[in-house]
């Protein structure tokens, strides 16, 4: 998840929740369907994730979004960020760049626009010593058309660019919540660490 915030809180356009007049159609459409599949006591992330998939198939929509990106750097756009509930956000990131392993403590959703997002979740223990016992649960190389949920307990992940495996991605993340209001850790595999992360703290963006 990126810490940048560089675009206007509610999304693009400004307009932003609860009304959502003015906003771009996609997005608009996006939401609504959203909506009525929250009306669930616990929403069915197949079908979040399908949503996210349809979205991240309008290449209309996000080229000039793209193109607002440059591919060197890291860079992300928020389109949707209400104050609580669901917020989305394209994110970028450059060729070998991987973002650390965190957790979120709510629920998320994974889709790539355009290029290759490789996309690792982790079991994770942590101990009170700073030791964690981390085990690869699922790795995937993620292409167009393809997406990621995760449903906490199980929310810890890790995504970027590997080198080798094409082009560097631009994705869409779903969030199902602020996650900087929650108590959060973040993990180091390689040295089987973690930390905690306190509200408000991103954590480190790359790594
Ligand atoms: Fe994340």
């Amino acid at each position: 998840m990126p810490s940048q915030d560089s675009v206007p809180r509610n999304g693009v356009g400004g307009s932003g929740r609860p009304g959502t007049v003015g906003w771009p159609g996609p997005l608009r459409h996006f939401v609504d369907q959203l909506d009525e599949l929250r009306s669930a006591d616990v929403p069915d992330m197949e079908q979040v994730g399908r949503l996210l998939v349809e979205l991240a198939a309008d290449e209309e929509f996000f080229a000039p979004l793209i193109a607002q990106i440059p591919s060197a750097a890291p860079g992300s756009r928020w389109l949707v960020r209400p104050e609580r509930g669901p917020r989305l956000v394209l994110v970028h990131r450059p060729d070998g760049v991987m973002g650390y392993t965190h957790s979120h403590r709510c629920w998320v959703g994974i889709a790539p626009v355009r290029g290759v997002e490789t996309h690792q979740r982790w079991d994770a223990v942590c101990h009170q010593d700073g030791r964690a016992d981390l085990r690869l649960a699922d790795e995937r190389a993620m292409h167009h058309g393809d997406v990621a949920t995760l449903v906490p307990p199980r929310d810890v992940h890790n995504h970027g660019h590997v080198a080798g495996t094409g082009p560097s991605p631009y994705s869409l993340i779903l969030l199902g919540d602020d996650m900087l209001l929650f108590d959060r850790e973040e993990y180091d595999p390689e040295q089987g660490t973690w930390q905690a992360l306190a509200p408000g703290d991103p954590g480190r963006a790359d790594r």
